[in-house]
C-alpha cells in the first residue's frame, strides 16, 4: 500500500468550465472504484478572469445530470506551488499544455500531458485529442465536454492504478 496519495491537476484556461468538471469526473471515478483515499484532485486556470467564482451553471448543470456535483468549487489560479505538489497535472487544451511547460519551473517533477491523449490515445477520445472550450457555446458542447472527460478519467485511472500498483 503506497504512503502517499497520488496527487492530480486538471487544467483549462478560466477553471469554471472544463478542468472542474474533469476534477469532479475524475473523482467520480475514483470514487466509484473506493479508491477516494488514494488520491488527492483539485482543478485550477492558466487565467484570472474568474477567481472566486463557481463553475458556470451550464457546466454545474449537466454535470448534475450525471450526479456529478461541482456546487462547491471556486476558480482559482495554477500557482508554482502546484509544480512541486502534483504528480500529473492534465491539460484540457494544447494552449493549456503549452502554458504549462512554458510555467513550470525547473526543479519541478510533475508529469504535464494533454488529458485526452495520455498514456497511448495519440488520436485521442472519440476522435478528440483537446477538450473542445464550451464557453461561447451551447448545452450541447457542455454535454461533449462530460462524455470526453469521464471517458479519459477511466482510461487514465486504469493507467495510474496499474503502474502505481494500487488494486
Ligand atoms: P474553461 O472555459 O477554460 O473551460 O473554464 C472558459 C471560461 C472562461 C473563458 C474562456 C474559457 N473566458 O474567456 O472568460
Amino acid at each position: 500500500m503506497p504512503s502517499e496519495k497520488v496527487k492530480i491537476l486538471m487544467v483549462c484556461l478560466g477553471n469554471i468550465c472544463r478542468s472542474p468538471t474533469a476534477e469532479v469526473a475524475f473523482r467520480h471515478e475514483v470514487a466509484k472504484r473506493k479508491l477516494e483515499h488514494l488520491f488527492d484532485i483539485d482543478s485550477a486556470g492558466t487565467g484570472t478572469w474568474h477567481i472566486g467564482e463557481k463553475p458556470d451553471s451550464r457546466a454545474r448543470a449537466a454535470a448534475a445530470k450525471r450526479d456529478m456535483d461541482l456546487e462547491s468549487l471556486q476558480a482559482r489560479t495554477v500557482t508554482p506551488e502546484d509544480f512541486h505538489h502534483f504528480d500529473y497535472i492534465f491539460a484540457m487544451d494544447a494552449q493549456n499544455l503549452s502554458d504549462l511547460k512554458t510555467m513550470q519551473p525547473t526543479s519541478s517533477k510533475s508529469n504535464i500531458q494533454l488529458f485526452l491523449t495520455w498514456p497511448d490515445k495519440e488520436g485521442g477520445q472519440n476522435g478528440y485529442q483537446e477538450v473542445p472550450d464550451p464557453f461561447y457555446s451551447n448545452e450541447d458542447e457542455f454535454e461533449l465536454v462530460l462524455d470526453l472527460v469521464v471517458a479519459a478519467s477511466a482510461d487514465i485511472l486504469d493507467h495510474i492504478v496499474d503502474t502505481h500498483q494500487l488494486a
